[in-house]
């Protein structure tokens, strides 16, 4: 007889729930406040990455204020939206979730939409740490310099927490405590749904507070564990449009010491603006007050730079070079390829070894559609030539300097063209321009 196998009992994956419902009064916007943007991407984006980075599919993402523009923003995200249609609290928002997450045996990581510096390692260890200690609520703490406004952890003589207060309920000596609940959890479901249901809003909001679950189940002889981030920027809430942009200085910050771990050199890191999520090889460098953003690829040994805005889509091959005020959108420059100055390269598949002129443009919008550009190896365009798409140049055709090249006038290999409208030069009359 074939043995049969011995199974435990199979325990759910860890589910998430993301706290998003809030108005974010502070943030003085129309706009729901986990939209607002950090390093280019909505709060609520970099959050969702965290949980999906940790290895968590299951989430769930409590949504109240401008509700609807938030599921717009999200759509396609597999999450499952909640809505708590009265906003009472952090307690209040987690027990919104309750129908939704099935699984009473499960572990709830819980998040707040409002906290986008948290790295998915940190969420992984606090997942550790609450399997480990088996607890039933695993908090994760911080020692900041400055707690003021958020939750403070409190702990008995033997070191283990008793309780969470909040800063506004707080009494002097407790504020001076600078251990700070960062608003993650993690939960086994079902006992923080019961403990849920027994919070009392007596507190100078009149809110449901979660972190009052501590004290519940101390009461109930429930183990409450905690971790605490070695990392302060990593707990940063949001509130304010000041920490907003400590936020994304924060981001920018960690990208550009990723990157320059990798090999690339930033002559002036706070003066450059580079959002998470781009690719650099080794030995580029990067000249003071560039803009990379988000999905930005760029290879060995380019210069780019100073005030170079590259935008998403953009792909510099190896010894690229892009100078001052060239704004490159969904574009890709071949290698040795050189927009040196004062140019726009939209939609434009240009390949090695070709001369953008100062200030050539592409044309690549008609007032209705984008249009793409192709240069072809070895072509370079003369100073102030405009080229309007959909355009080609073959390998080695070149421009005069102010030349517009119209819609669909493909300018051959090796032929030189001047003029408004551009139209070929007679063969006895090419002269060898030269930029640098
Ligand atoms: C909360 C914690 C505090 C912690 C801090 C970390 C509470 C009571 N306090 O304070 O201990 O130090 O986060 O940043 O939990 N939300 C809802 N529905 C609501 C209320 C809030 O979904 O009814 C959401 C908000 O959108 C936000 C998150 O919960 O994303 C936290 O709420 P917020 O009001 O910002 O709490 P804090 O005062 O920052
Ligand atoms: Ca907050």
């Amino acid at each position: 007889m074939p043995e049969t196998p011995v199974t435990g009992p199979t325990v759910a994956p860890a589910a998430a729930v993301i706290l998003a419902a809030g108005e974010g009064t502070r943030m003085k916007s129309d706009r729901a406040k986990v939209l607002h943007e950090v390093a280019g991407r909505p709060m609520l984006a970099h959050v969702l990455d965290a949980v999906h980075g940790a290895g968590i599919t299951a989430v769930h993402v409590v949504v109240g204020h401008q509700s609807g523009q938030v599921r717009e923003r999200f759509q396609g995200t597999s999450a499952v939206w909640v809505e708590q249609a009265e906003r009472r609290g952090t307690g209040h928002a987690l027990l919104m979730a309750a129908p939704h997450v099935g699984d009473a045996e499960r572990t709830l990581a819980v998040l707040c939409g409002d906290a986008p510096l948290l790295r998915a390692e940190t969420l992984r260890a606090l997942l550790e740490t609450h399997r480990s200690a088996a607890a039933a609520c695993t908090v994760l703490t911080c020692e900041v310099p400055n707690p003021a406004g958020y939750g403070r952890v409190l702990r008995d003589a033997a070191g283990a927490v008793t309780s969470i207060v909040e800063h506004a309920d707080a009494t002097e000596a407790e504020r001076a405590v600078r251990e700070i609940n960062s608003g993650l959890y993690c939960f086994q479901a079902q006992a923080v749904f019961s403990a849920l249901r027994e919070l009392r809003p007596e507190n100078k909001k009149s809110e449901y507070y979660l972190p009052d679950v501590v004290r519940v189940f101390l009461a109930r002889g429930l183990p409450v564990a905690s971790l605490r981030a070695t990392d302060a920027t990593e707990v940063l809430g949001v509130n304010t449009r000041r920490e907003l942009s400590d936020a994304t200085r924060v981001l920018v910050r960690r990208e550009i010491a990723r990157l320059e771990e990798e090999g690339v050199t930033f002559v002036a890191p706070e003066n450059t603006y580079v959002e998470p999520g781009v690719r650099v090889a080794a030995d580029t460098v990067i000249h003071p007050f560039t803009v990379i953003r988000h999905g930005v690829v760029i290879g060995k040994a380019c210069d780019v730079g100073p005030f170079s805005h590259l935008r998403p889509g953009t792909r510099l091959d190896d010894h690229a070079e892009v100078g001052n005020f060239v704004e490159v959108k969904n574009s890709r420059l071949g290698r040795h390829s050189k927009a040196k100055h004062l140019s726009y390269l939209g939609d434009a598949s240009i390949g090695a070894d070709v001369n953008i002129g100062a200030g050539t443009i592409t044309a690549n919008y008609d007032g209705k559609r984008k249009h793409p550009t192709v240069i072809e190896d070895g072509a370079s365009t003369g100073s102030g030539t405009v080229l309007v798409a959909p355009v080609r140049m073959g390998r080695g055709a070149k421009t005069g300097a102010g030349a517009v090249v119209t819609r669909g006038h493909d300018v051959p290999a090796g032929v030189l063209v001047a003029g408004v409208p551009a139209r070929p030069l007679p063969a006895t009359s090419r002269t060898e321009g030269k930029e640098s």
